[in-house]
């Protein structure tokens, strides 16, 4: 007997919002015993510039969860813990390595009921922080998008998250439209598989420009400096000014500290769902493709690697229905089953395609707001004399003190570059295409030399379409994912 195929309610996925809740996240919890953080969160940024926010939260008494019902309270609380959190342990000269008992107490417990870490994860951030500007108009549309708490206040910030609000948006028909496909396949309908797969690669090309719009309204420096250090983590921290992590105080004297990753898109299970419907696999990075092992697909997508790792950060209803999708997707195999149905196969490729663009520019959006900038401090550190280098402490500045120290550390396991990860993702996607020319074509590697030139062409934005590999080396849990620029979730 073939597995049941999900049935998107018994996971906490929306119909029609896919990853987004059902109902519009709350722009304020409703009892007002909870007025206090919701004050907090609503002063943020003039307590985090004034410096006065840890002060503030250590004076604030431990709150009981009692007074939160329905889910949708649950999740505005996780979310305003979250940014209280990150606040205070990012908003100082350095870093507070402890959280105090009035966050970490209903922080730790929220978590727990919701299935998620106790950190500013991509559901805390973006999934469950918005608001429609009218209620009468779709939500998969920037122009009606408003998010609800920022550390910064500035419109950057906000613009990073509602890009990918938007995007989970008008992706989300995708998901019951290729279970529906899955159940045809097993039908033998292949009118019903080609005409989904159709519908999935057009709706793939919105996605892409929703992400081209990251451009128009978040400025590179403004995210590098002001906004990614609030996103940071706990894990592998050291430079930052966390060596050990953070300990979350709940006043039993016997807490240890504890490392999380930081909020990062990696944490969207919707680019994940649509790697795992269409059958798409992720190898630890480093690792090449091996043409004698195609059945050991079950084992590979299992091994640790970062993409599956960050399944631990989405919410747990998410993380379980991208499990069970991966026990029945079926898509990949039909598609093999039936090479000589040209249509069923250009329709396949067509996806793989237009996920592979979407990668595309998303790797030249990690250059312009990552590696570009990390390159510019760390000009400008070589420079200065480290008497006049900013004293604060803090992501930004993390690898500018690592290159004073003249450390050259590799600690961990791999020694995996930043791009090179992302393109190893983007290479990937190209893999299972039918077509040999499409295979080939996904590969390709565009050179560097004559960048901007009149044939190479510039990206819609004027930054390369794709960039050299960035030797970027360094940080690493106990598995691969290395660059001392750090990404967003910081491994
Ligand atoms: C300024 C905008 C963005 C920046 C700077 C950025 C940066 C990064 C970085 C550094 C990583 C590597 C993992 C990590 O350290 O977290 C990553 C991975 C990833 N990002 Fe983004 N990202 C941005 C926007 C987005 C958006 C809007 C999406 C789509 C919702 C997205 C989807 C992903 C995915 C799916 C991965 C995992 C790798 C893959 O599957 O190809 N990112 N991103």
């Amino acid at each position: 007997m073939l597995p049941q195929i999900p049935r998107l309610s018994d996971y906490g996925v929306s119909p029609t919002h896919g990853f987004l809740p059902d109902t519009l996240p709350l722009t304020r919890l409703p009892d007002p015993y909870y007025n206090r953080w919701e004050a907090i969160v609503a002063n943020l940024q003039a307590l985090i510039l004034s410096r006065r926010l840890r002060g503030v939260v250590d004076r604030l008494p431990v709150l009981s969860t009692v007074g939160l019902e329905h889910d949708a309270e649950w999740r505005r609380a996780y979310s305003l813990l979250c940014f209280m959190a990150h606040g205070y342990i990012w908003g100082g000269d350095s870093p507070a390595d402890r959280l105090p008992p009035p966050i970490s107490v209903p922080l730790l417990e929220i978590s727990d009921r919701l299935e998620v870490p106790p950190v500013a994860t991509y559901a805390a951030l973006c999934l469950w922080n918005y608001k429609p500007l009218f209620v009468d108009e779709e939500i998969d549309n920037l122009e009606n998008l408003a998010t609800l708490n920022t550390f910064t206040g500035s419109l950057d910030e906000s613009w990073f998250y509602l890009v990918s609000v938007a995007i989970e948006a008008r992706g989300a028909p995708i998901i019951p439209l290729m279970l529906s496909a899955i159940a045809a396949a097993r039908e033998e309908d292949t009118a019903t598989v080609t005409a989904s797969l159709r519908a999935f690669a057009e709706r793939l090309t919105d996605l892409t420009n929703i992400l081209q719009r990251m451009h128009e309204s978040c400025d590179p420096t403004v995210f590098y400096h002001r906004i990614r250090p609030f996103l940071a983590g706990s894990k592998n921290m050291a430079e930052a000014g966390l060596p050990r992590g953070v300990l979350y105080e709940d006043g039993s004297g016997t807490e240890t500290y504890r490392q999380y990753s930081g909020g990062s898109n990696a944490q969207s299970s919707l680019i994940q769902f649509f790697d795992v419907v269409l059958g798409i696999e992720h190898r630890p990075t480093g690792e090449k493709q091996d043409p004698t092992s195609g059945s050991d697909r079950e084992g590979r997508s299992a091994r640790h690697n970062f993409i599956q790792e960050m399944r631990r950060y989405m919410p747990g209803g998410h993380r379980r229905f991208l499990g069970d999708v991966s026990r029945v997707a079926n898509i990949r195999e039909y598609v093999e089953d039936h090479t000589n149905d040209t249509q069923l196969c250009l329709a396949y490729d067509a996806c793989l395609a237009m996920l592979s663009a979407f990668r595309d520019k998303h790797i030249a959006i990690v250059t312009r707001y990552i590696i570009t900038p990390s390159r510019e401090v760390r000009a400008r550190s070589r420079s200065r004399s480290p008497e006049v280098t900013r004293q604060r402490m803090n992501l930004a500045v993390a690898s500018r003190k690592k290159e004073n120290q003249g450390a050259q550390s590799q600690r961990g396991t791999g020694g995996t570059a930043l791009i090179p990860f992302l393109k190893q993702a983007r290479d990937e996607t190209g893999e299972p295409a039918v077509e040999e020319w499409t295979r080939r074509f996904m590969k390709r590697q565009v050179r560097t030399e004559g960048r901007g030139d009149f044939f190479l062409g510039k990206d819609d934005d004027g930054a390369p379409l794709v960039t050299e590999d960035v030797e970027v080396k360094g940080l690493a849990g106990s598995w691969t994912m290395e660059d001392d620029v750090g990404g967003i979730c910081l491994f």
